[in-house]
């Protein structure tokens, strides 16, 4: 059964959306290599990754579904923060901006009766958490991290600088 039009206008939203967040990280990223914290870029250019995946999961239900995906532009991003924390905790809120999005997008699914497309949404419900979780997570390592330079620098080794 071809895709109700409104739902699938919403899943192409949310493919944009999907594009967009990994554009945003790769400027955290930009950011936090210019920091000379290249650990850190490093993991965020990884979730930036994942975020293309998670495109990636709805074109190809879209897809599945007899619906043409449509790419809009991507918005500039920003890569100026005041602090580390301060771009952690952007991070943070736009995986939360991202977590309202699915919610709506698992109501319109509900109210039209595009059950399947509900399951497909499910995958994503329990990813936001994960993704809320692991954020929060970091940015409160970051916070702390933040009291000395020689901290930030073990953190940043942590994730991966060499
Ligand atoms: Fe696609 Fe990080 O949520």
């Amino acid at each position: 059964m071809k895709l109700n039009q409104k739902v699938a206008d919403a899943l192409n939203e949310q493919i944009n959306s999907e594009w967009n967040a990994a554009y945003i990280y790769l400027a955290m990223s930009a950011y936090f290599d210019d920091l000379e914290f290249h650990g850190i870029a490093t993991w965020m250019r990884g979730h930036a990754q994942e975020e293309t995946q998670h495109a990636q999961r709805i074109y190809d239900f879209v897809v599945a579904r007899g619906y043409k995906p449509e790419f809009s532009g991507l918005a500039k991003p920003n890569s100026e923060f005041e602090s580390p924390a301060a771009a952690m905790k952007a991070a943070l809120e736009h995986e939360e901006a991202v977590t309202r999005q699915i919610y709506s997008l698992f109501e319109l699914a509900n109210s039209e009766k595009e059950y399947s497309t509900q399951t497909m949404l499910n995958w994503f419900l329990t990813e936001q958490v994960e993704e809320e979780d692991l954020f929060r997570s970091m940015l409160k390592k970051v916070e702390a991290a933040s009291e000395s330079m020689w901290h930030m620098f073990a953190l940043d080794k942590e994730l991966g600088s060499d």
